[in-house]
């Protein structure tokens, strides 16, 4: 979703970085982009509609140079994909703005704005915050850092914003309330971020702003920041591992293609914690074995993909730990009449985490006096692992694409780890039982590779899935939240309809979708529901769908008419779904080859959420 970037360079010109950093953010989604730099005494700007390259096209064209700017890629909320909606919205000439998130008052602002004789070329809720500042520094005789903070006060909703004025050389003042953003630190020269694969290309010293922080910066790094109680404060200044090779293509035509491929190394970093340190409750944090032993029940809060890694992890969780466990989307969770328990532990899952209604939904339930939480996120200092009692990273290294794989593959790989975990501290595992498990978490890696080399299989069947218009995914238990990944991963970026449902469902109404034109993909290891699996397929069978089955060796299958088998190379008991993913992920991607869909940017989608 919308990314920021700015950068107050002493000694080099600011395009360079904008521009740069700007695409290295086009992952997170963007449909125009735009830079606005002060140019001698006044505001440049460039805007376009469509991918940043034509963008930065236009601005070395025009010749932009400068040692201060800002620099937006928009992803469209208020108002269509125009040229004028794009950002940086501009007030009078004197006041720049970039802004991620949604101002929900911004209908009063307008008009309140509109009475004061501003008038407004854009759609966007974002062009009452370039008005507000204006405002704010004609009143107050140009202080930017003070009509920042008035025009703040003013708005309801989410932001981060980076401001810049036309006859201020020198600073930049920026806001952060629920949209992410950071402050990096380089040699005489401070640059801001949605992220920090903006920046690592030129510094590796972050500081991530805190929601409520306002900060005025320089070359030589924050000036000053005044925390959400209008308190003097400091953020401390770290070093981001992240590696510059992470956010690069190498010998990958996409990033869903690199990072699907990643998985074995992924999943055995991931596992790293577990494998060297035990299921151990220390993993999690300092103070887990405490929380833990007081804990009598589970809610897990997320999104999207992560949503279906939460539901795996409920049938980890109640089968290995036999701890109740439930599952809700974030968004319907955070508007709901709840009944707190602070005996619960609230786990929120998130690749990004900053996605504004897992973020919500946890700041709801420790309102509710929920104070035990648990992040398990993949992007280490954001939001929400700084707002969790305790945390464990996902190491699946940067997830560029919009499709998430490795985030998934690797939370499934934690939630195994925390329901072993727990089983142990309540007495369900036994030694003998966790040394079992270790195996099967070691064993994984080189399983997942196994399956990887069934690509050209699972390629040739996509070629069939690229001619339709609908898809099927069957699963039974644990591997239903599988069916319901492979569907998401089909529709989001081949948009190919597809839905999944628990096997035992299709007679319960959507079989009456099924007929020669429906493909239906089925997951059907070896495990205890496989003969019920196998009678839905007869099911489907007998109306002339075509069955496109993922087993592994010990099911049994014989591929006959309508029946298409591709098998994994052996069962890998409760890790199953984490190796049953892969066939999904490889279905999808290459069917979006087959379709030339762009696997990596699918339309109207964005990497990291933060809006409502
Ligand atoms: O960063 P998060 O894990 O919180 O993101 C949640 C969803 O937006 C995300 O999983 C989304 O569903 C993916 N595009 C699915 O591939």
């Amino acid at each position: 979703m919308c990314g920021i970037v700015g950068a107050i360079r002493a000694h080099h010109n600011v395009v360079d970085f904008l521009t740069d950093g700007l695409k290295r953010l086009e992952y997170r989604g963007y449909d125009s982009s735009g830079i606005a730099v002060q140019t001698g005494n006044k505001i440049t700007r460039v805007r376009r509609v469509g991918r940043v390259q034509l963008m930065e096209n236009a601005a070395r064209e025009k010749g932009v140079h400068g040692h201060i700017g800002i620099g937006h890629t928009r992803w469209a909320t208020h108002g269509g994909v125009t040229e004028p909606n794009a950002h940086p919205h501009i007030s009078g000439g004197l006041i720049a703005v970039v802004h991620n998130g949604i101002i929900e008052n911004f209908e009063e602002e307008r008009a309140r704005l509109q009475s004061l004789g501003y008038t407004f070329e854009s759609q966007t809720d974002t062009e009452v915050i370039a008005h507000s500042v204006k405002h704010e520094y004609e009143r107050n005789g140009h202080n930017l850092f003070a009509a920042v903070e008035a025009a703040c006060a003013r708005f309801h909703g989410a932001y981060a914003i980076g401001v810049i004025a036309d006859d201020n050389h020198k600073e930049m003042v920026v806001a952060r309330m629920g949209c992410p953003l950071l402050v990096a630190f380089g040699n005489e020269e401070t640059f801001i971020a949605s992220d920090v694969s903006a920046v690592i290309a030129f510094t590796r010293n972050i500081a991530c702003l805190d929601d409520g922080d306002i900060a005025l910066l320089n070359a030589n790094g924050i000036e000053k920041l005044l925390d959400k109680n209008g308190q003097a404060a400091e953020r401390k200044v770290k070093v981001s591992e992240l590696s510059l090779a992470s956010l690069e293509l190498g010998p990958y035509s996409h990033f869903m293609q690199k990072e699907i491929h990643e998985q074995p190394r992924a999943i055995a970093d991931t596992a790293e914690v577990f494998l060297d340190g035990g299921f151990e409750p220390e993993n999690f944090g300092t103070t887990a074995r405490e929380v833990f032993a007081g804990i009598d029940s589970i809610k897990i809060l997320a999104c999207g993909t992560s949503y279906y890694s939460a539901l795996t992890g409920k049938y980890w969780l109640e089968s290995i730990a036999k701890i109740p466990t439930d599952v809700e989307i974030a968004s319907e969770y955070r508007y709901r009449d709840v009944i707190a328990n602070p005996k619960q532990l609230v786990i929120t899952i998130s690749q990004s985490g900053e996605t504004l209604d897992t973020m919500e939904a946890l700041k709801y339930a420790q309102s509710l006096g929920q104070t035990h939480s648990l992040s398990i996120c993949n992007v280490l200092e954001s939001a929400l692992p700084r707002e969790s009692e305790l945390v464990l990273y996902t190491r699946a290294g940067a997830e560029i694409g919009v499709a998430s794989t490795k985030a998934f593959t690797t939370q499934l790989v934690v939630l195994f780890g925390l329901a072993v975990t727990l089983g142990k501290m309540r007495g369900h595992v036994g030694e003998e039982q966790a040394r079992a498990y270790t195996e099967e978490l070691r064993q994984l890696p080189g399983s997942i590779q196994h399956v990887m080399n069934l690509e050209p299989q699972i390629a040739a069947w996509a070629q069939k899935f690229a001619e339709k218009s609908n898809a099927l995914f069957l699963g039974r238990g644990i591997h239903y939240p599988v069916a319901l990944e492979g569907a998401l991963k089909l529709k989001e970026i081949t948009y190919i309809h597809a839905e999944a449902y628990p096997a035992g469902e299709l007679k319960h109404g959507p079989l009456a979708l099924v007929d020669e034109n429906m493909p239906v993909v089925v997951i059907a290891p070896h495990d205890k529901l496989l003969d019920k699996v196998k009678a839905n397929m007869q099911e489907v069978s007998a109306r002339g769908g075509e069955l496109f089955v993922f087993a592994d060796l010990d099911s049994n299958f014989t591929e006959s008419e309508g029946v298409h088998v591709i098998r994994t190379p052996r069962h890998v008991g409760d890790l199953s779904p984490i190796l049953h993913t892969i066939p999904v992920q490889l279905l999808s991607y290459h069917a979006a080859l087959a379709r030339g869909t762009d696997g990596d940017k699918p339309r109207n989608l964005a990497k990291s959420v933060t809006v409502e």
